[in-house]
């Protein structure tokens, strides 16, 4: 209902309610002073509304004119709080961010159009672990750094669980930008973005590079080989070793148990000369 009629409705409404209810007598003149702009806040009184008079609601000549509930005005005040601004990250080895500087001006896929942020993967860049995922979800997007989501944290927990920070791997992915509700990356876009992923890896010269699941395991083993056929064994590739792992997503789901990706997880550290080992 347009402005007007609504108008028109509450001073319908306002009279009718005046010839019953003589404390109202007030409600014409109080509504002509009502500015067009708050008349959204009117509501028609109800049979209601005229006996709930809470604290909230004394009586008063404005009493058809909605006031908010103390409870209104803290979920509006909730819903009004500042959103938190997120600051990609930027590398400070010069390589990676002469690489990062090119990325952020890449036109090569439609991604950059949709996506809110550039992700070029964070970390180490020095390295001895590099982590590979598929592409960017919504967290990722909106901050501009991989693997913060649920599934990050998944990975991150595993990782610390064996004495591993964030802070000492290099994280990124098949795609630097969020596909449009997370569809699968396309292989036009996959080709059009992973000759930045590899001069990733030839800057940071990680001794191992760890891939999550199917896209990832399978772009750098050149395989089509499932990952479940493939994954917990160090194996060469033309970027170097790598020990393809289920994704944590996959985890999440419930499709496998997180005792897989451990046990690889484990199996990676030890090969890059951690001295763990699987615990409980
Ligand atoms: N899944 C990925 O493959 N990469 C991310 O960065 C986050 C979730």
């Amino acid at each position: 209902m347009n402005n007007i009629k609504k108008l028109i409705q509450q001073q319908f409404t306002n009279e009718h309610v005046s010839s019953i209810n003589t404390t109202q007598n007030n409600i014409q003149n109080t509504d002509q002073s009502v500015s067009s702009t708050n008349t959204d806040n009117i509501e028609t009184p109800s049979p209601e509304k005229n006996t709930d008079n809470t604290e909230d609601e004394v009586e008063d000549p404005m009493d058809n004119i909605k006031k908010p509930s103390t409870k209104d005005t803290k979920a509006k005040a909730k819903t009004q709080e500042p959103a938190p601004v997120f600051i990609p990250p930027v590398p400070t080895d010069p390589q990676l961010l002469e690489l990062h500087n090119t990325c952020l001006t890449c036109k090569s896929c439609e991604l950059c159009d949709s996506a809110l942020n550039l992700v070029f993967g964070d970390g180490n860049p020095k390295a001895q672990l590099m982590v590979i995922g598929e592409a960017p979800g919504a967290d990722e997007d909106e901050q501009g750094r991989p693997f913060v989501g649920r599934a990050g944290q998944l990975l991150i927990k595993l990782l610390n669980k064996y004495g591993v920070q964030r802070e000492d791997i290099f994280i990124a992915n098949i795609l630097k930008h969020r596909p449009p509700n997370n569809r699968n990356p396309l292989s036009s876009e996959i080709s059009a973005c992973t000759p930045f992923l590899r001069k990733q890896i030839e800057i940071i010269q990680p001794k191992l590079l760890i891939t999550l699941g199917n896209f990832s395991s399978q772009y750098i083993l050149e395989t089509k080989t499932g990952i479940t056929k493939i994954r917990g064994v160090v194996q060469e590739s033309s970027y170097g070793m790598v020990m393809p792992t289920l994704h944590p997503s996959a985890i999440i789901r419930g499709a496998y148990p997180v005792d897989l990706l451990e046990k690889d997880v484990v199996t990676a550290l030890q090969y890059i000369g951690y001295d763990v080992t699987l615990e409980d």
